[in-house]
């Protein structure tokens, strides 16, 4: 088709055919010769070798889990910081002529750091977008173009900014986690019952594919726009950018935070009873649990007033003790600080994209469709008192987010999912890791006759390599049969789709991780 389009023009055809040639054709240059090879396209102060000074500061400046910061960890051989999209078409094209793979990067925040180190040995180069963080809004029409280098942080506070409060985007809590992994793997927080994931609400965006070409939305086609709002950037290419909905949000929200006691299984009852009440609530109020050590806290957000809230949780939570003198009223703005960043953290902290590396962590999800029983909830209180336990934190579901039928979008836990679970185990240096890793493994087997199953489902954001790995196969290809053993967990009947779309857009498998989509060519 490309070349029916173009034989009008020889030298279009000839130059089409070059570059077609050039990245097709595998050629005995070997990955030494990639940086020579960007050098054409990319200013070198852009691209950094592992003998560069600044490699590891580079390389370090958004990693959250010093777990894959380690001398044993498999690191990248370059690290290119575009400025453009045509640096980003030259990485592609140059990753393909010389057998050097990409992993992008654009907040650092993966669970498993795939965005930057490899389970295996492997000649990669990590193109990072921390220096592509443009955001611009239209107020009127409210919606915003934001790179993918940008942080929630910024976006949250652009959007804030440019629109006097009106404004805000329903997405993740923490403020450094990256538009461009978020957005492409989901992406929910106190606004999901409301508004849904941060990947339903895109508009348009623009990618760069395996072949080097700059796509936007109507380009790369619906059934890769559908797989990136959800199903992962990483698969598919490198999306430079999105173009998003911003939604409205009233002056004054209303925040709150209980704590519950263990009493004599007071935690236990509240939870229990949680489990029926918070799918169900109206759909400006977000009620999540965090549980840890025996007690419970609960931690909201009403978009409303502290008036109106307090007659809601009468009617519909009582259990929760709730009255005035726990309602925090602040703008949607300030919340971000509230619920993230602890007392004293102020707005323009939310900008700080500085992460510290003194956090080790091992997490992993579940999904629950039914409420697990009172009697059960004994024994999972009794896992989060051990020694060496971490926390359990239970997000709502129901409302926006449950009302997307699921083909609709790569995500597919919708009507139906009461909570999402995040198991959560986080230690400093020196302490005893391979204890805290264990006692997530050992909660995550004890949750299996409570949670969701056929298949068990897990959030793809909250990526855990124990679901499962790609095989690769003899034809350098990411094994589709083999991939269902996570893929299913991550996106059950929309695995096979996200394929389809793998095998339009990148059949060779070029971009590819430890759990990226494998290609599926239909019929085969
Ligand atoms: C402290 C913390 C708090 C969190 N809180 C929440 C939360 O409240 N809600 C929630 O939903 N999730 C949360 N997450 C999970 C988070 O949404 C995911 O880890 C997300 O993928 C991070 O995006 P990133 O750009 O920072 O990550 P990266 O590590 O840069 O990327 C993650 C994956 O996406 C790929 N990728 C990144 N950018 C692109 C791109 N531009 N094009 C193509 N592929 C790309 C990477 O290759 C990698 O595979 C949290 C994570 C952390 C560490
Ligand atoms: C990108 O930057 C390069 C310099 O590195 C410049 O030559 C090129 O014109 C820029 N491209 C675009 C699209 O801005
Ligand atoms: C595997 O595929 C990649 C690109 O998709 C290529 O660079 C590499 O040379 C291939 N390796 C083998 C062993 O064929
Ligand atoms: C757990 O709670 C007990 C009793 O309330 C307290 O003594 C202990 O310090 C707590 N442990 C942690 C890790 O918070
Ligand atoms: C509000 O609840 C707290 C306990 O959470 C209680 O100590 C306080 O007396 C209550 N205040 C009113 C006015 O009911
Ligand atoms: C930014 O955050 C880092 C890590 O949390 C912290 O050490 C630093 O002081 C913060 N910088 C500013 C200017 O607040």
């Amino acid at each position: 088709m490309a070349i029916a389009r173009t034989r009008s023009s020889a030298p279009v055809l000839l130059l089409t055919f070059l570059c077609f040639y050039a990245i097709i054709i595998p050629s005995n240059a070997s990955p030494d010769d990639f940086p020579q090879c960007l050098s054409g396209s990319i200013p070198s102060q852009l691209v950094f070798a592992q003998s560069s000074p600044s490699f590891t500061s580079v390389l370090v400046s958004s990693i959250r889990n010093p777990r894959f910061f380690t001398p044993a960890t498999v690191r990248p051989l370059w690290i290119v910081t575009p400025t453009n999209a045509s640096h980003v078409q030259a990485a592609v094209a140059c990753g393909r002529r010389h057998g050097v793979r990409l992993r992008v990067r654009s907040g650092g925040h993966d669970y498993e750091g795939l965005s930057y180190r490899s389970q295996r040995p492997e000649a990669f180069a990590v193109v990072d977008l921390s220096s592509l963080r443009a955001v611009r809004i239209d107020e009127r029409s409210s919606t915003a173009w934001v790179d993918s280098g940008a942080t929630l942080g910024e976006l949250y506070y652009a959007v804030a900014q440019a629109s006097g409060g009106r404004l805000a985007f329903p997405a993740g809590l923490c403020p450094t986690i990256g538009v461009g992994g978020h957005l492409s793997g989901g992406g929910f927080g106190t606004l999901l019952r409301k508004y849904g994931l941060a990947s339903d609400n895109v508009l348009d965006a623009v990618l760069v594919d395996a072949r080097g070409r700059l796509l936007d939305r109507a380009g790369m086609g619906s059934d890769v726009f559908w797989a990136i709002r959800g199903g992962g950037g990483e698969s598919f290419g490198v999306v430079l950018s999105w173009q998003v909905r911003l939604v409205p949000v009233p002056p004054t929200v209303t925040a709150f935070r209980i704590p519950v006691a263990a009493g004599d299984g007071a935690a236990l009852d509240v939870v229990a009873r949680w489990q029926e009440v918070a799918p169900a609530l109206p759909e400006d109020l977000f009620i999540r649990a965090l549980l840890q050590n025996r007690s419970a806290t609960f931690e909201s957000l009403y978009l409303g007033t502290c008036d109106a809230l307090v007659p809601v949780m009468g009617r519909r939570f009582p259990e929760l003790g709730m009255n005035r003198t726990h309602c925090r009223e602040m703008s949607w703005i300030e919340t971000v600080p509230y619920f993230f960043l602890g007392s004293g953290a102020t707005v323009e902290d939310i900008l700080n994209r500085t992460t510290s590396l003194s956090t080790y962590a091992k997490m992993t999800s579940d999904y629950v469709r039914q409420a697990i029983p009172r009697r059960a909830w004994d024994g999972i209180f009794g896992k989060l008192a051990q020694p060496s336990a971490g926390l359990m934190i239970l997000d709502p579901y129901g409302a926006q987010v449950g009302a997307v039928p699921e083909p609709a979008t790569p995500f597919p836990h919708r009507a139906g999912v009461l909570y999402n679970i995040q198991y959560v185990s986080v230690w400093s240096a020196g302490g005893d890791g391979a204890a805290h890793i264990e006692w997530v493994r050992d909660l995550y087997a004890f949750m299996e006759p409570h949670v969701s199953s056929n298949p068990r489902e897990a959030y793809f954001n909250y990526r855990d390599l124990d679901l499962g790995e790609n095989v690769v196969g003899v034809d350098n290809i990411s094994s589709y049969e083999a991939g269902k053993v996570w893929g299913e967990k991550y996106f059950v009947d929309n695995y096979e789709r996200l394929a389809v779309a793998k095998a339009e857009i990148d059949p060779d498998d070029y971009f590819r991780n430890e759990q990226s989509i494998p290609p599926l060519v239909p019929g085969n």
